[in-house]
């Protein structure tokens, strides 16, 4: 088999995360505080794979470019390689086209997350040589998915977010192909949404006698594309983390559990319950940081309560009667208490966001 390439694609909108998404690419929202997408393209690199595209899109490539670099840190190289418009993953297949040549490769879509990395399926491709190989997971809603059918093993049909699906087998959004994909891209027709799907076109490999194999995943997938699945992933990340406190803390401060405090963070009479990230330059302050949290670089939790939560780098939250729980603060945003008389709130809302009050 040619050298396995790496196509992993942070293109598309990023409609179901705004308000975040309207300032920055979905991929690079923090799970623990790094970027989603590290997590792909370390998966990646643990698989031997050296080479990768990422599709980027017009208004946040250079965003994306910035925060991950040549790959150098990841000991990989990267190739940028611009979608004009979010026209489908199978389109963007077809951009890539010229950096894949005919090689085989690993699509990772940049905003998913994979227990346990790919190594072992990326080992399962090489050895069998089938013409595609996909991963499978049971989801409660699949119709937020694309869907397989499997019949003795086999793949027999595949459907982009029915309304009714067959099964409950969600596609997972990491994908092995060889060069016939590029075929099949071509040959296909723009869905109800008006994007070439990935799924038609596997399955016009499955229906011109190509060997397309399942993988049902046994560790946790998740698709990082809204706010829950958002917390979930930082939940589940977290309760992986190794307890290091390189911050500095203060004597009437603990930090109980699976707790990351980065050098230059500075927590003075506070408690931080883990599992639980506080970054470089983040500042405690009298504050309790409950489990699931991660607080960004250079936020500032002030005689506040925060859990379950995460913070956006530079966010600050600071005199507040009640506790933060299972929010998403973008970057910079700030929560605090109005000296207003009468009691009252006061709001700067940007487009789309959420506020719940008790
Ligand atoms: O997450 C798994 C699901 O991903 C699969 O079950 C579906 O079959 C598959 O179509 C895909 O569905 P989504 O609707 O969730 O895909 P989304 O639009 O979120 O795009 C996935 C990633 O690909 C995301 O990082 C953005 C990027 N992308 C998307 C499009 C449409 C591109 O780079 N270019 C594009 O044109």
């Amino acid at each position: 088999m040619d050298d396995l390439k790496g196509l992993i694609l942070s293109g598309g909108r990023g409609t179901r995360l705004r308000p975040i998404t309207f300032t920055s690419a979905k991929q690079l929202v923090p799970v623990a505080n790094r970027p989603v997408l590290f997590y792909g393209i370390e998966a990646m690199a643990r698989a031997g794979i050296g080479e990768i595209g990422i599709i980027i899109a017009p208004e946040t490539g250079e965003e994306i470019r910035e925060v991950v670099g040549d790959g150098s840190r990841f000991g990989v190289k990267i190739t940028y390689i611009l979608q004009d418009e979010p026209s489908g993953l199978a389109h963007a297949v077809l951009t890539a086209e010229e950096f894949l040549g005919t090689s085989p490769f690993v699509m990772y879509l940049g905003d998913n997350l994979l227990q346990g990395g790919i190594t072992d399926l990326v080992e399962a491709f090489r050895e069998g040589s089938p013409d595609a190989l996909i991963l499978l997971t049971p989801v409660p809603d699949p119709e937020h998915y694309g869907v397989a059918e499997l019949q003795d093993g086999r793949v027999v049909s595949l459907q982009e977010k029915p309304a009714e699906p067959k099964t409950d087998l969600a596609l997972v959004g990491v994908y092995m192909f060889n060069a016939d994909i590029h075929e099949a891209a071509r040959a296909i027709e723009p869905s109800g949404r008006g994007e070439l799907e990935i799924t038609d076109a596997i399955q016009h490999l499955v229906d011109s006698g190509k060997r397309v194999e399942p993988h049902v995943v046994e560790g946790w997938w998740k698709d990082t594309g809204r706010l829950e699945d958002m917390l979930e992933a930082n939940r589940l990340v977290l309760d992986t983390v190794e307890r290091r406190l390189d911050g500095e803390i203060d004597e009437a401060s603990t930090c109980e559990g699976r707790v990351v405090i980065e050098e230059g963070a500075v927590v003075t009479n506070s408690t931080v319950r883990g599992p639980a990230v506080i970054g470089a330059g983040a500042r405690l302050t009298d504050a309790y940081v409950g489990p699931y949290s991660a607080i960004g670089e250079n936020c500032t939790v002030e005689r506040a309560e925060v859990e379950h939560s995460i913070l956006l780098e530079g966010s600050s939250v600071r005199d507040l009667d009640a506790r933060v729980e299972s929010s998403l603060l973008g970057k910079d945003a700030s929560i605090t208490r109005s000296d207003l008389q009468p009691r009252a709130y006061r709001f700067l809302i940007g487009d789309q966001s959420e506020i719940g009050v008790a």
